[in-house]
C-alpha cells in the first residue's frame, strides 16, 4: 500500500490529535462516516486497527455511519462473490465487537440509489489526470499483476467522495493509505460549492482521523491481510489462535526487548500483548526478558484467547439467530436512503435540475 508523504502524514497526525480533543469536549459536532470493502470476514488487524476505534467513537457519543462498500469489491476483480454471505459475516463481526445498531447506522452503498447518483456531478469536478495521479489507486492496480485498469478502479475515489458527502460526514477514521481519497473528497466538496452552489458552503470538507494503533502484522511479519494468508480471524477459536501465534515469525535474538524499528515481529507480539492486557509493551519486554520468544508466545496466546473469547461467543449467539443481522442492515439502508434522498434533493435544487 502506498505511503503518504511524511509532511502530509505529520500534518494529518497533528490534526487528528486536535480533533480527539474536540471530540472529548463536544462529540455532537461530528458525524463519522467510514467503512470497508466487503471482501471477507474481519481479522484482528481490522479489529485493533479500526473496529475498536469505531466502538470508542460510538461510545464517546459521536454519531457514526458505517458503509459496506460493495461496489468497491469489483474495482480489482471480476466476481462479486457471495456478497450476501460476506456482508452477513461482517455484520456479525461488527456486532460482536460492540458496534451497536441502535447508535450506529450500517449500510451497503449499492442499496442507496441517491448516493450513487451523486457520482455523476462529482465526476464532472475532477480531471482524468488527477484521477491517474492517485497513489493508492496506482498501488492497488499494480497489485493486480498486470490486469487492465477498469473505469471503476480509476474513478472509485470519486465514488468514495459520494460515500462520505451523501450524509455530510465530517470525520473519516481511516488508515494512511486512504488519505489521497480523502484529499479528493475535500477537493470535490470545495469545487462543488464553487461551481454548483454559487459559493455557498453546501458540502463541508471532511477530515481524516488517523487510527491511533500501529499496523498489526501477520505471521510472516508483513501487514495482516487476507490476500497474504497471514491473518488471525476475529472469530478464531482457542486452537486457531494458538496455531497462529506459534507460526508468527520472531527473530534469532534470545532476550525479549521492545524495539519496533529493529525487531518489528517481536514488537508486534508485545503490541498485541499490550492491546489485550493493558500492560505497557516495554514493561512486558523487561519482565519477559530472558524467557525469550517461548514465554512471549505463551503469554500472547493466553491473552488473545481470553480477549477474543467474549467476542467469539457473542458472535456465535448472533449467528444462531438466522437473518436478524440482515434485518438490521435493511434498517440501516433505509436510514441511509433518507439521508441520501435529502442530499440529492438539495443538489438538484442547487444545480437547477428540478422539473
Ligand atoms: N476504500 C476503503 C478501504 O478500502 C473503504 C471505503 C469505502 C471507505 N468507502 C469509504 C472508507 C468511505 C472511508 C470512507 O478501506
Amino acid at each position: 500500500m502506498s505511503e503518504a508523504p511524511i509532511s502530509t502524514l505529520e500534518a494529518a497526525r497533528a490534526r487528528s490529535a486536535q480533533v480527539e480533543e474536540q471530540i472529548a469536549k463536544d462529540p455532537s459536532q461530528f458525524r463519522v462516516l467510514t467503512g470497508e470493502r466487503p471482501t471477507g470476514s474481519l481479522h484482528i488487524g481490522h479489529y485493533f486497527g479500526t473496529i475498536a476505534n469505531r466502538v470508542r467513537l460510538q461510545t464517546a457519543g459521536v454519531e457514526t455511519i458505517l458503509i459496506l462498500a460493495d461496489y468497491q469489491v469489483i474495482t480489482d476483480r471480476d466476481v462479486m462473490g457471495d456478497l450476501r454471505g460476506t456482508v452477513r459475516e461482517i455484520m456479525l463481526d461488527y456486532l460482536a465487537s460492540g458496534i451497536d445498531p441502535e447508535k450506529t447506522t450500517i449500510f451497503t452503498h449499492s442499496a442507496v440509489p441517491a448516493l450513487n447518483q451523486l457520482m455523476l456531478p462529482f465526476l464532472s469536478l475532477v480531471s482524468v489526470s488527477e484521477l491517474e495521479r492517485n497513489p493508492t489507486v496506482k498501488a492497488e492496480t499494480a497489485a493486480t499483476g498486470g490486469r487492465a485498469m477498469s473505469g471503476l478502479m480509476l474513478t472509485y475515489p470519486v465514488h468514495q467522495a459520494a460515500d462520505i458527502l451523501f450524509c455530510h460526514g465530517n470525520l473519516v477514521p481511516v488508515g494512511q493509505d486512504q488519505l489521497p481519497h480523502l484529499e479528493m473528497t475535500r477537493t470535490i466538496a470545495r469545487r462543488f460549492n464553487q461551481r454548483y452552489a454559487g459559493g455557498e458552503q453546501y458540502f463541508r470538507e471532511p477530515e481524516a482521523l488517523l487510527a491511533p494503533t500501529p499496523t498489526i502484522l501477520g505471521t510472516d511479519g508483513t501487514k495482516m491481510s487476507k490476500s497474504r494468508g497471514n491473518t488471525l480471524m476475529l472469530s478464531a477459536t482457542a486452537d486457531e489462535t494458538a496455531k497462529w501465534v506459534k507460526r508468527a515469525k520472531t527473530d534469532a535474538e534470545r532476550t525479549i526487548t521492545y524495539d519496533p524499528e529493529g525487531r518489528p515481529e517481536v514488537a508486534n507480539l508485545l503490541g498485541l500483548l499490550s492491546l489485550t492486557t493493558g500492560e505497557d509493551p516495554e514493561v512486558a519486554a523487561a519482565r519477559i526478558g530472558d524467557g525469550g520468544a517461548g514465554t512471549l508466545k505463551r503469554e500472547v496466546t493466553e491473552a488473545l484467547v481470553e480477549y477474543l473469547r467474549p467476542i467469539r461467543e457473542r458472535r456465535a449467539e448472533l449467528a444462531a439467530h438466522g437473518d436478524d443481522v440482515l434485518e438490521m442492515l435493511a434498517r440501516g439502508n433505509e436510514r441511509a436512503n433518507e439521508l441520501a434522498d435529502a442530499t440529492l434533493d438539495d443538489v438538484r435544487r442547487l444545480m437547477g435540475t428540478t422539473y
